[in-house]
């Protein structure tokens, strides 16, 4: 039986909360989708999907932008309130935007606008650097999301969307980065693009639920982005999959994938960096 169980019609019976993803980990994986709208919220609810994500991939998926560095907190702030429109069963995370949480004051301020939006938790990007912020944040409430890996907002300082710690001193680092953020007090863990063998030590090392894109079939949870989902992204990234093509339809899209994802199906081995 499905640890969070369904309604008459299938969708999410009852709330989805932080203890609930952390009583699953270890007994069922739970799945997260980013997505930007009050419609699709809804449907993931209807589609039992634990966790949704109001992602600043939006400034590339919705906006027209070539990388998130564009995005602004009006923006996450307008996509927030819709998504929480839509949905009143799942986890709902907003992003916190590139430089609005540089200082811990500015995480502060931030941060309650993304909750006071809607919002059960926030998600940031960044190493040990930001284990201050996350006891700051967490100490007053607000539950956290630390982004390891790619991640998107630091695409030039990267040089592109690479997948990180192919090389041991980068694998290293993820890995001290994954005990101090999630002994910081963070919630989860997100862990984009890393070799799989990578992905899985991180979430043996992690203290916290890994929620895993482009980082093997070992993490505790899946996120993929909604776009991909549906197909509509001009170039998929190989981690993806387009699951409305198998289905045809959008609510059957996103079963598909819930279900693959519980019953360890996605990713598999062509959606997995080595
Ligand atoms: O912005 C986003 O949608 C994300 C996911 C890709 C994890 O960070």
């Amino acid at each position: 039986m499905p640890y969070v169980q369904a309604d008459n019609s299938g969708g999410l019976e009852k709330k989805v909360t932080v203890q609930t993803l952390h009583a699953m980990r270890g007994r069922e994986k739970f799945v997260m989708v980013s997505l930007y709208d009050a419609p699709m919220a809804a449907m993931a609810q209807k589609c039992s999907v634990e966790v949704v994500l109001i992602g600043d991939s939006l400034g590339m998926t919705v906006l027209g932008y070539d990388s998130v560095i564009p995005v602004t907190m009006e923006q996450m702030i307008y996509h927030v309130e819709a998504v929480a429109r839509g949905n009143n069963k799942s986890l709902i995370i907003g992003d916190l935007p590139f430089m609005t949480y540089a200082t811990p004051e500015q995480a502060l301020t931030n941060a309650t606008r993304i909750m006071q939006a809607g919002a059960h938790m926030v998600k940031l990007e960044g190493g040990v650097w930001l284990a201050d912020t996350i006891r700051i944040l967490t100490d007053r409430g607000i539950p956290v999301c630390a982004h390891i890996g790619l991640t998107p907002q630091s695409v030039h300082k990267f040089g592109g969307f690479r997948v990180q710690g192919r090389d041991q001193a980068r694998a290293d680092t993820l890995l001290n980065d994954t005990e101090l953020l999630s002994d910081s007090g963070a919630d989860l863990l997100l862990v984009e693009c890393v070799p799989a063998e990578l992905g899985k030590a991180i979430t043996a090392a992690s203290r916290i639920p890994v929620v895993g894109i482009g980082a093997g079939a070992d993490t505790d949870a899946q996120v993929l982005v909604i776009n991909d989902i549906l197909g509509l992204t001009p170039q998929p990234p190989k981690f993806s999959k387009n699951f409305l093509e198998q289905t045809g339809n959008i609510p059957a899209a996103l079963k598909q994938y819930r279900d693959d994802v519980k019953a360890g199906a996605f990713p598999a081995v062509e959606h997995q960096f080595q």
